[in-house]
């Protein structure tokens, strides 16, 4: 092996790493010891802002590739040629808990995709369950608030058992069906190779010709789904809190990989006002009957990061990088996805983020923006930053024009909730298509932690169960002697 030796930062050799640098044998040690202070100082800043969410995670990379040619819905280049692999990074994680919290606890896990496409980074940001708690963005920091340790005592770190929790929840009637996933055994996983991913939010998917359709996205796991349930939850969050984690990093260690199957339920947009519900809530489901599950690609994840700081921690995802061929639909909670996600970035990891290695577009990137901490100018240098300009030959300058969703809009500038919305109707049917024992399960874990809540938070959401389905409701309350 060749021989390597320790430097400082600066490249200069190390010849000694076990002494600081001292006046006689017994100090006091000298402030002039460069190479201590360096890697003191560096020591120091090894931590970063955590995610405000989804702190927690594991990454892998790998690629994608089509079946067959989307052309009849969407241009987007990478959805085009089942001969091209596209490069992707993942990242799993789950919502609530902190860093260091245990893989198991029940939760929604976030199963973030970056693809690296010819023409740009998409982020296809998605959960392990198909809906979500609400379906205004202007709710989420009150959701998590309401989730995360309280302010005042600083606990409970664990997602559900408290009364904070349940006091949200029951006054979001919206929520009942994703509690419905969340407490079924579909909330604690042991291994993110098997399990689900939901795009959640509706997108859209625009065609050459400038023809849109509204599209929902699902990953399949190949190896099926797993789910434990919330004893053995319990016991793994203590002896072997990284389970998920672990899992995934030795099994491609071991030279196997990992593989989802995309597949996507696609609506034209005329089609959006006649249903019985919003098809961009959130928080509802789209009837599968009537809008079939169509295969599009595989996923193939076969490489592990080599320094899990450098690619999982910095990996930055957001909703709002689409390339394309993709659009935004009017979904008001992804609307306030695309802004919240590259914000906090900015903050987490500063107004460069996007070169690091792991967030860097495989495409090449050519704007004005020279400046700003950390800024390295791969872009290329010259006297040019702004546009137009002639001293570089106009240069860049601007694309033709790409396939983008032209919609007309009007209406008054107003507040208000989404039209029509039946709360509970998809979680009574969610209740009744779950097996006998999913139910149990169901039932037995909405009271084992809705029991931790104080007694008329109990009854109200006892009351929004019933609305879902009369027979969850009196079993949840009879467990709860209510
Ligand atoms: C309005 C609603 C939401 C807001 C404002 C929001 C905001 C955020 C923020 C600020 C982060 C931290 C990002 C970072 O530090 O890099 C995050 C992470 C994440 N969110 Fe959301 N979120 C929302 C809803 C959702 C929904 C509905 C899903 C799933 C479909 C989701 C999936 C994720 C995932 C997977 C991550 C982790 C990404 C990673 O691995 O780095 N979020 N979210």
């Amino acid at each position: 092996m060749k021989k390597r030796f320790l430097t400082t930062n600066q490249g200069v050799p190390v010849s000694d790493n076990q002494s600081s640098l001292t006046v006689g044998d017994r100090g006091p040690v000298l402030l002039q010891d460069v190479h201590l202070i360096e890697k003191l100082a560096h020591f120091d800043r090894e931590r970063i802002p955590e995610r405000v969410v989804h702190a927690k995670g594991a990454g892998a990379h790998g690629y994608f590739q089509v079946y067959k040619s989307m052309e009849k819905y969407t241009c987007a280049n990478f959805l085009q040629d089942p001969k091209k692999k596209t490069p992707v990074f993942v990242r799993f994680s789950t919502v609530v808990g902190a860093r260091g919290s245990a893989d198991s606890a029940r939760d929604p896990r976030g199963f973030a995709v970056k693809f690296y496409t010819e023409e740009g980074n998409y982020d296809l940001v998605g959960n392990n369950l198909p809906v979500f708690f609400i379906r205004d963005a202007i709710k989420f920091p009150d959701m998590v608030h309401a989730f995360k340790p309280a302010p005042d005592t600083g606990y409970p770190t664990s997602s559900s058992a408290n009364s904070r929790f349940w006091d949200f929840i029951s006054l979001h009637p919206e929520s009942t069906h994703m509690i419905t996933w969340l407490f079924s055994d579909r909330g604690t996983v042991k291994s993110y190779r098997k399990m689900e991913g939901f795009g959640v939010n509706t997108y859209k998917w625009v065609n050459s010709k400038g023809k849109e359709v509204y599209v929902k996205y699902h990953w399949k796991p190949k190896e099926g789904i797993e789910t434990i349930d919330r004893h053995e939850s319990t016991r793994l969050a203590g002896e072997d809190p990284d389970i998920a984690t672990r899992d995934l990093r030795e099994t491609i260690a071991s030279g196997k990989t990992v593989e989802y199957e995309l597949r996507v339920q696609i609506m034209e947009t005329a089609d959006e006002l006649k249903l019985d519900f919003d098809p961009l809530d959130a928080t509802k489901t789209w009837p599968e009957d009537k809008y079939p599950l169509m295969p599009v690609g595989k996923m193939v994840l076969d490489r592990n990061p080599e320094n899990f700081f450098a690619e999982t921690e910095q990996a930055a995802f957001s909703p709002g990088s689409i390339v394309p061929g993709v659009d935004f639909s009017t979904d008001k909670l992804l609307q306030g996805r695309v802004f919240s996600y590259a914000d906090t970035q900015r903050h987490r990891l500063g107004a460069n983020y996007l070169q690091l290695p792991v967030n860097r577009p495989k495409a090449q990137v050519d704007n004005n923006q020279r400046d700003g901490a950390m800024q390295y100018a791969p872009y290329g240098g010259g006297t040019v930053n702004y546009e137009p300009n002639t001293l570089a030959g106009g240069m860049p300058q601007e694309a033709s024009a790409i396939a983008v969703s032209t919609p007309n809009i009007e209406g008054r500038i107003i507040r208000k909730k989404i039209g029509l919305t039946n709360n509970f109707e998809q979680a009574g049917k969610r209740y009744c298509s779950l097996n006998k024992t999913d139910q149990d399960h169901l039932v037995g874990n909405i009271a084992d932690s809705l029991g931790h809540a104080d007694k008329p938070i109990q009854q109200r959401m006892v009351e929004n169960l019933t609305k879902a389905d009369n027979e969850l409701g009196k079993r949840v309350a009879k467990e709860l002697k209510l």
